[in-house]
């Protein structure tokens, strides 16, 4: 397999149609219809025989952790294989290649909402057991019930990243649709 990634611009209409249709059958949505920061996304693809077989994409986002450090967050979202090609490790490859491309480019942190979280587990990512915030215009409120999974980048955080306890926070700006 090999790996491509595209600014949702540089997508021809040829690539913007497979990651749809891979997109609408696990989500049942396409990832820009919805949102306007969506059109900020970086895709990354894998391509087997000149057709995309899975997919990630990630949007930029800052987190601050424990009200004091800001992170460079990599917002990863839509991973997904071609429904006739799971299980032969496609998805696992992509994360391991996706890790390996936002630690160049100098991201320091990747974050994602899992649905499998077997999946990721396997992959080295962990639970942020700490509290989620967003803020919004002045206010900053909790966000609870959502869990998040992290892959820390920077060698710098990585102990508080990975040794969290329900007393840290992580706290972003709010976004249209899921928050995260
Ligand atoms: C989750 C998803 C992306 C995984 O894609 P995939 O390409 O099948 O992933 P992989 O093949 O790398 O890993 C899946 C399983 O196949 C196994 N596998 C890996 N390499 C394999 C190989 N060469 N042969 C057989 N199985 C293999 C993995 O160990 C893993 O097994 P597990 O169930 O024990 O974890 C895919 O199932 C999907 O698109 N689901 C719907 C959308 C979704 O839920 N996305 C996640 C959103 S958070």
């Amino acid at each position: 397999m090999k790996f491509k990634i595209f600014a949702v611009k540089e997508l021809n209409p040829q690539q913007r149609q497979q990651i749809a249709k891979l997109c609408f059958s696990a989500f049942d949505e396409d990832p820009w219809s919805q949102y306007l920061f969506m059109q900020t996304a970086s895709h990354l693809v894998g391509i087997l025989d000149g057709q995309i077989v899975s997919h990630a994409l990630w949007t930029d986002r800052v987190f601050t952790i424990n009200n004091s450090v800001k992170l460079k967050t990599a917002y990863v979202e839509y991973v997904t294989t071609d429904e006739r090609m799971r299980g032969k490790g496609f998805a696992s490859q992509l994360l391991r290649y996706l890790i390996d491309v936002l630690t160049r480019l100098e991201y320091e942190l990747a974050a994602l909402q899992p649905e499998d979280d077997h999946f990721y587990k396997k992959l080295g990512w962990t639970y942020w057991l700490g509290d989620l915030y967003i803020h919004q215009d002045n206010s900053t409120y909790l966000t609870n019930e959502n869990k998040i999974m992290l892959y820390p980048l920077s060698i710098q955080f990585k102990d508080l990243l990975l040794n969290s306890t329900e007393h840290d926070t992580i706290c972003t700006n709010w976004r249209e649709g899921e928050l995260w």
